[in-house]
Order: C-alpha cells, then sequence, then structure tokens
C-alpha cells in the first residue's frame, strides 16, 4: 500500500479509494515524538476513537468504514477509513478553561478572541463551550479565529463546523460526565470527499491524545486537575532541565510509562464501560 502521510502518531495508507490510519505507540510532547513508547497506546486510542465515532455516528457523517477489515498486521490499531481531502484547521471546542487557555484569559480576557466573564479560575467550568478553531496560519495568535477560518474556508463551511464540533463536544462530555470523566477540551478533524461534498467527521475521535480529560471527583477549579491523558508526560517532561523541547526528545522512564498506560487504560474503561484487554 502506498504510504500518504508520515504524520508524529499515525501513518495514513492508500487502498483504492480507502485509506486506512495506523497508529504507533508514539507519544509526542509539545510536538516532539519521544524516542519511548507507550506500548498498547496505538490499539487502546484506536479502539477507543472507533467507540466514540460509533457512539455518535447520528451527529455527523464521519469516514469509518471498518475497524476489522485491516490488514492483520496491524489489527487492533488500524482503521479502514473513507479517503478525504483534509480541510486545514483544528477544530477546538472547550469546556473549561485549560493548557493555554489560563494564560490567554489572564492577559486578555479572552481566548482566541472569544471574550469570557471574568472570575474564572484555571480549571473553571466556562459558562457555556466555546469553539476556538486554529488554521496553520494563525496557530499561536490571540485573535478571532473563526473569523480567519471563515476568510479560509467561507462562512457557510465554517458555520457548519463550529455546529458540528459543539455538538461532539456536547454529547461526548454529558456521556464522560456520566461516567466520571470531565472532558475539558478536544480537537476535531474535517474533511470532504474527494471530488467534493458534504462535510465529513474525520482523525481521530476524542481520545486521550486529541483531548482533556480529567477525574470528575477530583475536579476543582484553582489548581491543576487530575488527569487521564498524557498531561502525565508533559509534565514529567517539564521536571527536565536539560531538554529544551526540541528534538531529539528525551526517553522516558519506567514509572513514567506505567503511569501513562494506567490512565489510557483507565479512562478507556470508565467511558466505555469495557476492560480494556490486549489480544
Ligand atoms: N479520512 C482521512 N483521509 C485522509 N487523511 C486523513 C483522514 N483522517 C485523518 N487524516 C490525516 O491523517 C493524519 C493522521 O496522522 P497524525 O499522526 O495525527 O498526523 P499529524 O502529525 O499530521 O497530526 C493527519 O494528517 C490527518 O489530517
Ligand atoms: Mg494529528
Amino acid at each position: 500500500m502506498e504510504l500518504l502521510h508520515r504524520g508524529k502518531i499515525r501513518e495514513v495508507y492508500a487502498d483504492g479509494d480507502d485509506v486506512i490510519l495506523v497508529a504507533s505507540d508514539a507519544v509526542s510532547v509539545y510536538d516532539v515524538i519521544l524516542p519511548t513508547p507507550i506500548p498498547g497506546k496505538g490499539k487502546i486510542l484506536t479502539q477507543f476513537s472507533a467507540w466514540w465515532f460509533d457512539q455518535l455516528a447520528d451527529v455527523a457523517p464521519n469516514h469509518v468504514i471498518s475497524v476489522t477489515d485491516v490488514p492483520a498486521e496491524w489489527s487492533g490499531r488500524a482503521i479502514r477509513c473513507q479517503r478525504l481531502g483534509m480541510l486545514p484547521v483544528e477544530c477546538i471546542a472547550r469546556g473549561y478553561l485549560a493548557g493555554l487557555g489560563p494564560d490567554s484569559y489572564r492577559a486578555t480576557g479572552s481566548i482566541s478572541g472569544v471574550q469570557l466573564p471574568p472570575g474564572l479560575a484555571e480549571g473553571s467550568r466556562l459558562p457555556e463551550p466555546i469553539f476556538t478553531p486554529s488554521t496553520k496560519a494563525t496557530i499561536g495568535h490571540d485573535e478571532f479565529m473563526t473569523a480567519a477560518v471563515a476568510g479560509q474556508l467561507g462562512q457557510e463551511t465554517a458555520a457548519e463546523l463550529e455546529r458540528i464540533t459543539l455538538e461532539v463536544y456536547r454529547r461526548g462530555a454529558e456521556l464522560a460526565a456520566e461516567r466520571g470523566v470531565i472532558i475539558a477540551d478536544t480537537k476535531l478533524e474535517f474533511g470532504r470527499p474527494i471530488g467534493g461534498g458534504p462535510l465529513v467527521l474525520a482523525d481521530e475521535l476524542l481520545t486521550s491524545d486529541s483531548s482533556r480529560f480529567w477525574a470528575a471527583e477530583d475536579w476543582q477549579p484553582g489548581r491543576p486537575q487530575r488527569y487521564l491523558d498524557k498531561q502525565f508526560v508533559r509534565d514529567w517532561s517539564s521536571t527536565l532541565t536539560d531538554w529544551d523541547r526540541t528534538p531529539p526528545g528525551p526517553p522516558i522512564p519506567a514509572n513514567i510509562v506505567e503511569a501513562t498506560q494506567a490512565r489510557y487504560a483507565e479512562v478507556y474503561e470508565r467511558i466505555t464501560g469495557s476492560r480494556w484487554r490486549e489480544d
């Protein structure tokens, strides 16, 4: 099969009109791939993503064709998908103040140009979920990015991206909340069929690579939360005084690998209600 794209975490192969997305066990922090894999990560996030696409299938068309009809060597870690022309936008929905949000909020009272009420703390729930897309051109700038997206893709597409992104977030966050997990924010990607057509939800969905997950029972605004995602690896890496966040990344110690594995499994099990077992 033809390799179309080698991403940081996943490879994309063409198979006729389909693509096969294959997830590795690699983990990246600050966009740098670390040399130590997290065993089982590719499988668990693939299965988690597939589960979400199934749960939220009525919200918007999605790219999944089959989780089982994939080459045997990639079994469990690959999804057969409709091949799409991807839109150059990261569609981010935020329900809580997290990540780079608190810094921006303290400085300007807003995130990505979306004005927020005063009095919020790190980890606070926002009055309502907001859409803060970023395009390749606007990454890192604090401007009203919805306008930039509309400028690039047209008003109609921008509005549709916002509507679907917020609906996916609301539905996903509601379901996760019933199971003791807060989804603080998430990133979606969309494409259109080659040759044109309606928007299709693509890439991965509500995984620990694309989302911030917090344990609901420990949630308390005003301090960092107990997270169930790769923030654990980020925090460990930020204690390293001799790494400047450029490649090559540092090897991950065994105890951090184990703790990270445990978090991926915990969030999968809590939300899906199934035990994680790797065959
Ligand atoms: N249905 C699809 N058709 C074509 N490309 C896709 C589809 N779904 C996701 N992609 C692309 O596959 C890649 C997934 O690999 P990833 O490791 O996330 O790469 P990146 O480092 O570019 O984010 C992304 O570039 C994503 O845009
Ligand atoms: Mg990606």
